[in-house]
């Protein structure tokens, strides 16, 4: 095996069997039902020996079977994607109104099987809390990965499209956890592919989105805003062109017709010196309307990011804050874009910090709709080389009052549809995976991936009932395996952000690759994330006193976020401007809270090593090994961090550790 198969490793589960895992009886052919046999039958053979039958023949009444069956008049029931499980007599039913609905009914039948839940608590309605749950590749076509920590691309080799075995084990692993888009290109598209939408690389993208489609995956592909420039079409890229206009009406012609089960675009323009509107003086209405009319005969939807930003920013002027940029460029814009356009927006203001406060976008835009980008990969938070679970940071997002209106305003409520009662709108989020053989890197990190899916799916299920899903279908359902592990991912994303950066600060980070500690590396430079640190005080007064980011949040969370008294301590200098004597609610200075958490965040990685080391013996020796390099890896370079943050407030302020702990760099 070149690769390994994750959280549908299958491992034998003494299950209490029943006859009906003989028989699969499907009411149809479609592909979807087609791979849920298929799924079922690798399933119920690795897991409990059986190897079942399948038919689309009505089975005798005496038979007794799994029964996928599609109920086309059932779409109020079950929506597009959602299922039924059923115990029938004998017989367990899968019960949808699509061909998706039956493959995720299967998936989470064996999923059940696999955790050992008796076939009685399986059964119920199960539905998506939002309709779109993406993933986003930043894969390249030269086969790098931007900010890939897993090695190369599966789908992208010397400029071609990969489609083979993996490609589809990679279909099979992203369907079981909800997954029903994948954008396969890096947001920023250059050299090569600015290409993909040309006759050179159809006939590739069809056998890739015919893969996907057979898993219930629509395909998309991140797009390039100058396309009819750089592909030599035209002068212009002018929205307002009709020519632009009408070539872009043409090309979605021609790959729509070529490229079955396409889903849309994703566009980054205007951002980080991609090419967008504003090179004509039009707005991101304009642009993104302008090729959403351009797939609207096809069914097809525009992804319009939101990360626009100014990356020229001048650190003198303190008036100019990064902060507001999202909201003050797309909030003008709300209800200009047309149906089939949704704005997809990073979870914070900033970009993917280890703590940024939910965008004051999300909910605020009340007639667009409306995705939450979020980043399985860690490039701010360890990079996989640190355990980092995220889950509970997504989920604390999801949970996140906006109070944008009296109900319904949380972030889940508003990507799932429910507070203004639209379609388009779901999660995406950046993945972590590449072409090492256990698709992340590290084993832990693809408890982000799978975490992701399933919160995406569900945003009810808490982070602890996620990993010990995971833990038990990827490594073993020992209580002392599940309990071990639970702990490390619970307690990581906790550990990480006590030894780096405190406090909602962010950044500190090496400029470029975004790995380890500098604390003044992005200060003074024209990315605009300063931390202001002088030897009295650190932060950004975000204040309405201040560059008045606050002022973009709704009521009551203006209020909270802009009095220093109120504001949560986990954001306060992401918001407030503090003196390193300031009293925290602890009861310790500012200061102190800083040298504590750096020693605390430490220990804790101690502890991990120690639970890890508790289960030697009860997974893979090679897991196991492979595992603790990294923690070991982790712990010394959470010390840098230590080290380095401590010691540069040391120096800053020349005020001791209470506790006289040695501070060096
Ligand atoms: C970050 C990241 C870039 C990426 C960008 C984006 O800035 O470092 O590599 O291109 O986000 O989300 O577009």
């Amino acid at each position: 095996m070149e690769w390994e198969q994750c959280w549908l490793n299958y491992h034998k589960v003494d299950y209490k069997t029943s006859p009906a895992f003989q028989h699969i009886y499907h009411n149809s052919d479609d592909c979807r039902v087609l791979s849920a046999v298929q799924e079922l039958k690798t399933g119920l053979s690795a897991m409990l020996d059986i190897t079942p039958f399948s038919s689309n023949q009505q089975p005798e009444r005496t038979q007794q079977s799994i029964q996928l069956v599609i109920l086309t008049d059932q779409l109020d029931r079950y929506g597009l994607e959602g299922y039924e499980i059923a115990l029938d007599g004998n017989n367990i039913k899968i019960l949808a109104a699509t061909g998706a609905g039956i493959l995720y009914g299967s998936f989470s039948l064996l999923r059940g099987i696999a955790a050992s839940v008796p076939l009685e608590q399986l059964c119920g309605i199960d539905q998506p809390s939002a309709p779109l749950r993406m993933l986003n590749h930043w894969d390249n076509l030269d086969g790098s990965i931007e900010r890939g920590y897993a090695g190369n691309s599966f789908f992208f080799q010397d400029s071609n499209v990969l489609v083979n075995s993996r490609t589809r084990d990679y279909a099979r692993l992203v369907s079981s956890i909800g997954i029903d888009a994948v954008v396969i290109n890096n947001v920023n598209v250059v050299n090569d592919a600015i290409s993909l939408v040309t006759p050179r690389y159809y006939d590739s993208l069809k056998k890739l989105s015919t893969t996907f489609e057979a898993y219930g995956i629509k395909l998309f592909l991140s797009l390039d805003f100058s396309a009819p420039i750089d592909l030599n079409a035209l002068e212009t890229a002018d929205p307002f062109d009709e020519k632009v206009q009408s070539w872009w009406n043409r090309k979605m012609q021609e790959i729509f017709s070529a490229v079955p089960n396409l889903g849309g675009f994703l566009i980054k323009a205007d951002s980080e010196g991609r090419p967008g509107p504003f090179s004509y003086g039009r707005t991101h209405a304009d642009g993104a309307n302008m090729l959403a009319r351009a797939v609207a005969p096809f069914g097809g939807s525009i992804i319009w990011r939101c990360f626009v930003y100014d990356c020229q920013q001048d650190w003198r002027d303190k008036s100019s804050d990064r902060a507001k940029s999202g909201y003050d460029n797309f909030m003008p814009l709300d209800g200009q874009f047309l149906d089939n356009v949704a704005l997809q927006i990073k979870n914070g203001p900033m970009d993917f910090q280890v703590r940024e406060p939910v965008s004051p976008l999300l909910g605020a835009m009340q007639q667009t709709n409306q995705i939450l980008e979020v980043q399985i990969t860690q490039e701010y938070t360890g990079q996989q080389k640190h355990v980092c679970y995220l889950v509970p940071m997504w989920r604390e997002i999801l949970q996140f009052h906006t109070y944008c209106q009296a109900n319904n305003d949380r972030v889940e409520d508003v990507i799932s549809g429910k507070t203004y009662g639209n379609q388009l709108c779901g999660m995406a989020a950046v993945a972590n995976t590449g072409n090492e053989p256990n698709w992340t890197g590290s084993d832990l990190a693809a408890a982000n991936l799978y975490g992701y899916g399933r919160l995406s799916w569900n945003a009810n299920l808490s982070s602890e009932q996620i990993a010990s899903e995971w833990i038990q279908l990827t490594f073993s359902a020992n209580p002392s395996v599940v309990r071990a592990i639970s702990d490390i991912l619970i307690s990581s994303w906790p550990a990480y952000e006590k030894y780096t950066s405190p406090l909602g600060i962010g950044w500190m980070v090496n400029p470029g690759h975004h790995f380890g500690p500098n604390v003044d590396g992005y200060e003074y430079d024209r990315w605009g994330t300063y931390h202001r640190a002088d030897f009295e005080a650190i932060g950004v007064d975000r204040t309405s006193g201040g560059t008045g980011y606050t002022r973009q949040y709704f009521s009551p969370n203006f209020e909270t976020y802009d009095d220093v008294d109120t504001c949560p301590e986990e954001l306060l200098l992401f918001f407030h401007r503090v003196n390193y004597h300031y009293i925290l609610k602890s009861g310790k200075t500012l200061l102190q809270h800083i040298y504590d958490t750096h020693f605390e965040g430490v220990d804790d990685v101690r502890r991990m090593i120690s639970q890890w080391n508790s289960i030697h013996g009860l997974i893979d020796e090679t897991v196991f090994q492979r595992t603790l390099e990294r923690l070991n890896f982790q712990l010394e370079h959470a010390m840098l961090w230590r080290d380095e943050i401590n010691t540069y407030f040391y120096r800053k302020t020349g005020i001791r550790d209470k506790h006289g702990r040695t501070i060096v760099s």
